[in-house]
């Protein structure tokens, strides 16, 4: 095996500059930004560091091979080179995951199965056993991407996809990704806000996952240390020191974090989400640390109301698909930005939604705006600054934040 490797690292569509960032922190070099991805090199640690670390990237893959692929028969033999004893042992499980894309095979599962195929003949004819198929956990995660006949075959270092961090359950209305969350929250530049000890609040936190993603950005709480599954975890080339010597200094990068946190708290009218957000944060060690509160948007206020410190307010509220559900609507965004103003005067706010006309029902004006994806859904980000110089004469100025 060699020291080093080339990667790509996947993520929702428009966060890929925020991933670079991540990327370069933890050591990665000849970064290279893509639609969904970024490639990148660097020794196996900054890829373990990737898929304990990052709060954006959904899969980390770690490329074998690439090879022309017009036919099943191509796809088949330049696999079939590939060896697969260096990455899987005959007695393990594996699975193959596929994305096919402007290529003469145009089917996922179908080049899949000729991957497969290819690994298991190799194995077969070198020893007469096989490993067996498995899509839970397997031992190997393979990832074939097949783009303008070309293939790329990869071990998902992931496994699973790294939005999933073990303390959420499912279920829920709408739950944004873990790793949108993060997006979200690096874009409102949260990690500066809490750095000089500003609160947060979210108004409508639902399943908890935006002030649950904050506690753990602001206690440099390594996304991964809740998971306890990953591909790489039992693929032949693990370096099992390594990941020690990782989930140790994260344990303790955690402990020193967690000492200075600022006041972070959600609250929802719904009683169910409180109680989901409630065993989320259980669940994610918040205890105690996040407080969570049924509260309906109206009575929304600071944690502590004597604090001075500005903070920021996050918030995902419902958005709605069919015409009559946006009407509806309206009174909530034009509370939201009421309350906005009356009870968080200073603090920055950030607000996710999918509709541009209930955007303009809070009667705000944004002073930067991102685009985001919520799976398929384009969503904006809008951000908000009330200048409190300006409270007293009853005029609002938004001013940029940069
Ligand atoms: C899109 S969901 C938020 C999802 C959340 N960001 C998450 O990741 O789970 C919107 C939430 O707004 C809450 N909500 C709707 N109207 C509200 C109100 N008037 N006051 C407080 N919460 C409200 C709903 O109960 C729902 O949980």
């Amino acid at each position: 095996m060699t020291s080093r490797y080339t990667y790509f690292a996947t993520c929702p569509k428009g966060m890929e500059d925020l991933l670079v960032q991540e990327l370069r922190s933890f050591g990665a070099v000849s970064l290279k930004e893509t639609r969904a991805g970024v490639s990148f090199t660097g020794p196996l640690e900054v890829a373990y560091r990737a898929c304990l670390w990052s709060r954006i990237a959904s899969r980390i893959l770690l490329l074998i091979k690439t090879f022309p692929a017009h036919s099943p028969e191509a796809l088949y033999d330049g696999a079939n080179c590939i060896p697969w004893h260096e990455h899987v042992p005959v007695k393990g499980t594996l699975a193959v995951d596929c994305a096919v894309s402007h290529s003469q095979i145009a089917h996922s599962h179908y080049a899949a199965l000729k991957l497969k195929d290819a690994i298991v003949d190799q194995f077969r004819s070198m020893t007469g056993q096989r490993p067996s198929v498995s899509v839970e956990r397997p031992d190997l995660q393979v990832n074939l991407y097949l783009h303008r006949d070309e293939a790329a075959v990869s071990v998902d270092l992931s496994g699973d996809s790294l939005h999933r961090r073990g303390y959420r359950t499912e279920g829920g209305s709408a739950p944004l990704k873990e790793n949108l969350a993060a997006a979200l929250l690096l874009r409102a530049r949260w990690p500066e806000i809490a750095r000089e000890g500003g609160p947060l609040v979210d108004p409508m936190c639902g399943a908890g996952t935006l002030p649950i993603e904050a506690a753990l950005m602001a206690g440099d709480v390594a996304p991964g240390l809740g998971r306890n599954y990953f591909g790489f975890l039992k693929w032949k080339g693990h370096d099992a020191r390594l990941w020690e010597r990782l989930l140790k200094e994260a344990c303790e990068r955690r402990e020193q974090g967690m000492r200075n946190l600022p006041p972070i708290a959600g609250y929802d009218s719904d009683r169910q989400a409180v109680q989901r957000a409630l065993s989320h944060v259980e669940r994610a060690g918040l205890r105690g640390i996040v407080h969570i509160e049924k509260r309906d948007l109206a009575t929304a206020s600071p944690l502590h109301k004597n604090s001075l410190a500005a903070g920021l307010v996050v918030v995902n509220p419902p958005y709605g698909t069919r015409l009559g559900e946006v009407k509806a609507l309206h009174p909530l965004y034009r509370c939201l930005g009421e309350v906005l103003l009356e009870k968080f005067p200073g603090w920055k706010a950030a607000v996710l939604t999918g509709n541009d006309e209930l955007a303009k029902a809070t009667g705000l004006r944004a002073v930067r705006v991102h685009t985001l994806y919520n799976g398929a859904i384009e969503c904006k980000l809008l951000h908000f600054v009330a200048d409190p110089a300006r409270i007293f004469k009853n005029a609002w100025d938004y001013v940029s934040i940069i």
